[in-house]
């Protein structure tokens, strides 16, 4: 049985590592990430797992057994003003799971790791997924040296937590693995509508990160007249409602500009240099969207007379869970009295990685409300109970 108390306390505990009231700011790959798989690894050695991080900063804690892993967690990273319960929650969740079996005596054949992955929402450095991606082999050439504003590399960040290592050989043989199992919260408010408080995903959404650079030319604001200017800000304006256009015309597509920087950066200079991120999603293919607005930051920036270049971050596909695992996880969900609707995942999940790699992967959904990535996020004690024991049986259910 899942112990409710404990799950909440622990929940606290975490929540004040680079916390404030509710809001939580555990960038990935900083000392806080590193203080909170410190606190998650302390729970589970201390239950006999063998704890280890890997080139990437990722905690694992294995629990040994015969033949191929059970590996179920989530991400212990937010983003700079989050929640408390954004990947937190399916950490903490595997973990009390984990325990519960363990309380329980029950004898579960296959090794089950509990994981905690390093930096999925890319906050800093702009790669999310960026732990399971290294996990998975997938890696693209050259990322360890991107950088975030502080001129600090990925590679520096790693080294400064103790990994000397590459990421990329963080990689491990997905064939050891039965399967990957993540709960996480819904973040949306289809749960919430339908008033049931587990749901299980059927497909994640495909993502494309990005950061766009316009380059046009700094000069005095007073004395340069209106028709001799190349204004980086006025033209990345356009792309950004560019990108709202081109997304809002889809029906399945979203499309956010959510960071932007503007040099020199004073009241009295026509901005030069104009960067900001792109986050484009789609249910399915998200290729068109995508050139769709390439296409049209090219366009603007040629009858602007300005300079774009794009910076590729990432590019996940979309992906479909597996179809045996989701039957696992109804099934889990029916063992606690919810019938969970199938959704599909407009977030982004460390899930896709495995998933991508050819492991059996499902997620459950916990309801939660108040939106997510802002300190709103919320998910109750008792949903995320209801979580929890149905993961643990659904662990039960692929590891005997
Ligand atoms: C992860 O939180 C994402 O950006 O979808
Ligand atoms: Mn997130
Ligand atoms: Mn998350």
């Amino acid at each position: 049985m899942i112990d409710p108390g404990r799950l909440e306390r622990r929940s606290t505990e975490l929540s004040r590592i680079a916390g404030r009231g509710p809001s939580v700011s555990r960038l990935g790959l900083s000392a806080d990430e590193q203080h909170a798989r410190e606190l998650v690894g302390g729970w589970l050695t201390a239950r006999g797992a063998t704890v280890r991080r890997d080139a990437a900063a990722n905690l694992f804690a294995r629990f040994p057994g015969e033949g191929a892993t059970i590996l179920v967690g989530s991400h212990l990273d937010s983003v700079p003003e989050g929640g408390r319960f954004d990947g937190a929650l399916g950490v903490l969740c595997a973990v009390e799971a984990v325990e519960s079996l363990v309380d329980a005596k029950v004898k579960l054949r296959r090794p089950i790791e509990v994981v905690a992955w390093a930096d999925e929402e890319g906050a800093r450095f702009g790669v999310g997924l960026f732990g399971s991606t290294a996990a998975f082999g997938r890696l693209a050439p050259g990322v360890a040296d991107r950088r975030d504003r502080d001129g600090i590399s990925i590679a520096e960040a790693l080294r400064a937590l103790g990994e000397h290592a590459d990421p990329a050989d963080a990689r491990r043989d997905p064939k050891e693995l039965a399967a990957y199992l993540e709960l996480h919260i819904e973040q949306g408010p289809r749960l919430e509508r339908a008033g049931l408080p587990l749901g299980v995903v059927s497909d994640i959404v495909g993502i494309y990160h990005a950061r766009v650079a316009v380059r046009g030319r700094a000069d005095h604001a007073g004395a340069t007249v209106m028709t001799a200017r190349a204004d980086a800000l006025a033209a990345a304006s356009e792309m950004v409602l560019a990108v709202e256009r081109i997304a809002r015309n889809r029906s399945d597509s979203v499309g956010t500009v959510g960071e932007i920087a503007v040099r020199p950066g004073a009241k009295n200079v026509v901005p030069g240099e104009c960067i900001f991120s792109l986050d484009l999603r789609a249910a399915r293919d998200h290729d068109d969207l995508v050139r769709d607005v390439l296409d049209a930051v090219t366009d603007i920036a040629s009858a602007r007379g300005v300079e774009a270049s794009v910076d590729d971050l990432a590019r996940v596909p979309a992906t479909a869970l597996d179809p045996t695992i989701r039957d696992v996880l109804k099934r889990a969900a029916k063992s606690v009295g919810v019938d969970a609707p199938m959704l599909v995942s407009g977030a982004g999940h460390d899930a896709q990685n495995p998933a991508l790699s050819g492991v059996p992967t499902g997620m459950i959904f916990v309801r939660s409300t108040g939106g997510s990535h802002t300190p709103r996020e919320f998910a109750s004690i008792y949903d995320a109970t209801l979580g929890a024991q149905a993961l643990a049986n659904a662990i039960k259910e692929l590891a005997t």
